[in-house]
Order: C-alpha cells, then structure tokens, then sequence
C-alpha cells in the first residue's frame, strides 16, 4: 500500500496518532484533506478524522494532549466532535454504517469499521484514507481505487450511484460542483442516476442548494457546472428563471440570440474578471427579464421591452424563495441587473453629461457595472467584437476624466435645501425640491460645473424664474 506521510507533516496528525493509541483505536485522515493534499490543492483548514470506535472519545483524548487543552465542541445527536488547534478544524467521528429514509437525509447511524464508512461516502475521491496509527502512520487506505480516479480527473460514487444519490440528494449537487471546481467528468452510470433522482433535490434544504451554487459560481470556468444542473434536469428545481431562457424562437423568418447559453458565456467572461461572488451572480442573472417580457413585433422584430426593470423584480423573489439574502448584497445584483443596458446605449455616443448621469446613478458601483457590460459581448463577429470593446474603453476612460472634473459619484448636492429655504425664506415646500432638483439636472447637463458658486448663482436664477425673492444675497 502506497505511504504518504508528508501529508501527515502538520504535528497534530501525531498528537492524535498517541492518542489513538492510548484508547487502543484505529483512526484515519478522509475526505477532503486527503484529496486536496493529492490534487496539491493547498492544505485545507478543515481535516475529517474517524475512528473506529468512538469519535467524541477520541477528540476528548486529543484535547487532553494538546497545549491549551482546546474545548470540544460535541454533537451527541450525529456522534460527532469538534476541536480547534492552530487555525485548524478537526471534526472526529465514529465509523458508521449507514442507511437513509425516503424523507429525509438524516440517517439512521449504526457502528461500523472503516470500510463500512468509505462505502457511505459521497464520491471515491473522498472516501480516501489515510491511516494514524502508530505502525501505518501515512498508509493510504483506498478500496474503491480512488487514487486512479484523481488521476483520471472522474467523479464516481463508491456504491451503486442510485443509493448513493438517492440516500443523499445533496450529493447530486456535490457531484456538479466537483466536476466545475476540479475540472473532472462525472462518470456515465452516476450521471444518468443524477438524472433519475433530480427530483429528489427538493428534500435539500435551500441554504445547502445555495452553498453548492456559491461554489458553482466561484470556479473558474461556472458555466461548465450550469450546463450539468441543465443536463441532468436538476435546473428546473433550482434556478426555473435561467431554463425559461433557453430555447429559440422563430417568427416571421426572425430569431432572437439563446438566452440561457449567451447568459452561462456572459458568467465565464466575468469570472476571467472577478472574484466577486455577487458580480457572478449579476451576470448570472442579468438578462431573466427577458422570458416574461419576450414579444415580437412585426415593425420591431423581437423585443424584450423593459427586461431590466422586470428582471431586477424578479431577482428579489428569487433571493426570497431561495433563502439567500435580502440585505445589501440583493440590492447590488437588483441595481446591476436593472442598469445591465445603460453603458450599452452609451457606447454608440460618449458625451460627457451622459456619462455624467451614468456615473450618478451607478455610484460606487460604475466599474462593476462596466465589467458586468463587458462581459455582455458575446458576440461572434471579430469586428464587432473589437468596435463594442474599444466604445467601452472609451466610456472608462471617459469615466475617469468626467470623475475627476466634477465628482459626481458620491453626488451631494453644492448648495443644501436650508440655504434655499433661508435665501427665499420658505419653509419646507415643494419649491426647494424643484429648485434642489433644476440645480441637480444642471450639473449633470453639464450646464453649471458641481462647484458651490456657479451652484448659488443658478439657485438665485432659478428662484426668480419661479416667482421668488431672495432675501439674502
Ligand atoms: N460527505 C459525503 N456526503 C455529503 C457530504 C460529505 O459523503 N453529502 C463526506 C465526503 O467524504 C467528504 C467529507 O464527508 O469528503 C467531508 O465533507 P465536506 O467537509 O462537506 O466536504 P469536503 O470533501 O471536505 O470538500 P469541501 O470542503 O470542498 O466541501
């Protein structure tokens, strides 16, 4: 049996060895550290150990040894423990055997030796052991041939997939997003069981769909990961607003662009541009308008007539429905996806009040929005593909120039509403808001520059156009 015991060079690998020793137990590495140590993925943070016999006593025993005597945290219900030591997390659990009910994941648990908890495991990739025994120490323990699936860069469940799914949907998903993250195949019988049990997703609760979908969307190519959610079925229980975007239609010898695909090629352009989880879901959803609002018009051709604004709606029902936040990161997917189209307009004439007014409503948020618009040019056409690129450089550049001249992003306005109630001596009315409002629209034309004194004059103008008199000058 192959020995890896550089994986074990972290010194609490040998704390729990003794320890293991000391209850005259066996207790192995699994999971996830093994396979990212395997794929040189970085040492992972979390490190699943199981025992054969009982986890929770065998992390009081690894407390015991360590400085600190870090507390365990015990999860009696799962026979699960939980130990911090050096920024790491150890998570102890007692080999089980196990079998699930129809309703719900949580299984019914039985003691079990090790093999018996490898063959519950998820994908062969993650039930690889590592043994800590004191004669084995590194010993790599692999019953299902999981190092050759590493290699070969295939997920394929240790038993038949159909128990393996069906025991546990989630895994379904897991599957996916493996394959997305590490660049793998799911192997043939384990797709087609993914597509047999899709329905079974819906006993998954959201925060654990939404958790895989994260994942989804935070690897470097997403779009390989939703095009598996599509194929195997799973999609229509999870995001129905993309699968409504799929499809083309015909009218009149006009076709209109397959929004579902353009949508997962505009979510692989942005991630070549950002981290940002949340940018990654505006583009994601930036064009789910366009189903409801889809018409055609025998003058127009197809026309998707106010997507944006629909398509911001319908991002806050989806937040809702899938238990996903409805705090500030909501409402920067609703403004992105509500603004998708506004730099495209813009690109055909740059003038300065309307990247002005650009800059004003997008706020803080106008380089995303130009990197979200980028990654909107799907095109196919070389020369198209350059001109669009080349507009928006110039709407960036123009940005920055219009920035630093009249510092419209944080826009206050120069002159407050109480010097106009105290020049014309009013009291709250509505002519300070028309007056807060013309100066405003004068900025942003471009008519007055955002500067105090041009901003006084215009308000004095402004009142005697309407009837009022200054009291002070
Ligand atoms: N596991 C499983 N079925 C699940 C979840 C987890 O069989 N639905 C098993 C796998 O062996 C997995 C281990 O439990 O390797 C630990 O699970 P988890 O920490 O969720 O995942 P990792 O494999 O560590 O990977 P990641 O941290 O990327 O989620």
């Amino acid at each position: 049996m192959p020995q890896y015991p550089t994986a074990l060079q972290n010194p609490v690998f040998r704390t729990i060895s003794k320890a293991t020793k000391n209850l005259n137990l066996e207790s192995y590495v699994i999971g996830g550290y093994v396979r990212d140590f395997l794929l040189k993925r970085g040492d992972a943070k979390d490190i699943d150990i199981v025992a054969v016999g009982s986890g929770i006593d065998l992390a009081e025993e690894v407390s015991k040894l360590l400085p600190g005597n870090p507390k365990v945290s015990v999860f009696k219900t799962y026979g699960t423990a939980m130990l911090k030591s050096g920024g790491i997390e150890l998570e102890f659990v007692g080999a089980r055997k196990e079998s699930y009910s129809e309703e719900s994941r949580n299984p019914a648990v039985e003691n079990g030796t090790l093999e018996d908890d490898q063959n519950r495991r998820d994908f062969t990739i993650n039930a690889l052991a590592l043994s800590l025994g004191d004669e084995n120490f590194g010993e790599l323990l692999d019953p299902f041939n999981g190092i050759d699936d590493l290699e070969k860069k295939i997920i394929r469940t240790p038993l038949d997939p159909d128990i393996t799914y069906s025991d546990d949907p989630l895994r379904m998903l897991r599957a996916i997003r493996f394959a997305t993250q590490l660049d793998f195949i799911i192997e043939k019988d384990s797709l087609e069981a993914i597509t047999r049990n899709s329905e079974r997703i819906k006993i998954i609760s959201k925060e654990r769909i939404v958790d895989e979908l994260n994942k989804i969307l935070l690897s470097k190519v997403p779009s390989k990961g939703f095009a598996l959610l599509h194929k195997t079925g799973l999609l229509p229980f999870i995001l129905p607003e993309l699968v409504a975007l799929q499809g083309i239609d015909e009218k009149e010898g006009q076709t209109h662009k397959d929004n579902f695909w353009h949508t997962l090629e505009v979510v692989d352009n942005i991630s070549k541009a950002t981290d940002d989880l949340w940018l990654r879901w505006a583009a994601l959803l930036h064009d789910i308008g366009k189903a409801p609002t889809k018409r055609f018009d025998k003058k127009l051709g197809w026309t998707f007539h106010a997507h944006e604004f629909v398509g911001a709606k319908m991002v806050y029902k989806l937040f809702k429905r899938l238990k996903m936040p409805l705090n500030e990161k909501m409402k920067f997917v609703q403004k992105m996806v509500l603004m998708s189209s506004r730099p495209i307009v813009l690109a055909s004439e740059v003038t300065d009040s309307a990247v002005r007014r650009l800059i004003f409503d997008a706020g803080e948020n106008v380089e995303d929005l130009m990197t979200l618009c980028e990654a909107d040019i799907t095109t196919k056409n070389p020369k198209k593909f350059k001109k669009y690129h080349a507009n928006f450089q110039l709407v960036r550049d123009k940005i920055v120039e219009v920035e630093e001249r009249d510092q419209v992003r944080n826009f206050q306005p120069p002159v407050t509403g109480e010097e106009i109630m105290e020049t014309f001596n009013l009291k709250p009315s509505r002519e300070i808001g028309i007056i807060k409002d013309a100066i405003k629209e004068a900025i942003l034309e471009g008519e007055i520059p955002n500067e105090y004194e041009a901003a006084k004059e215009f308000m004095l103008k402004k009142g005697a156009e309407i009837g009022l008199k200054a009291v002070i000058k």
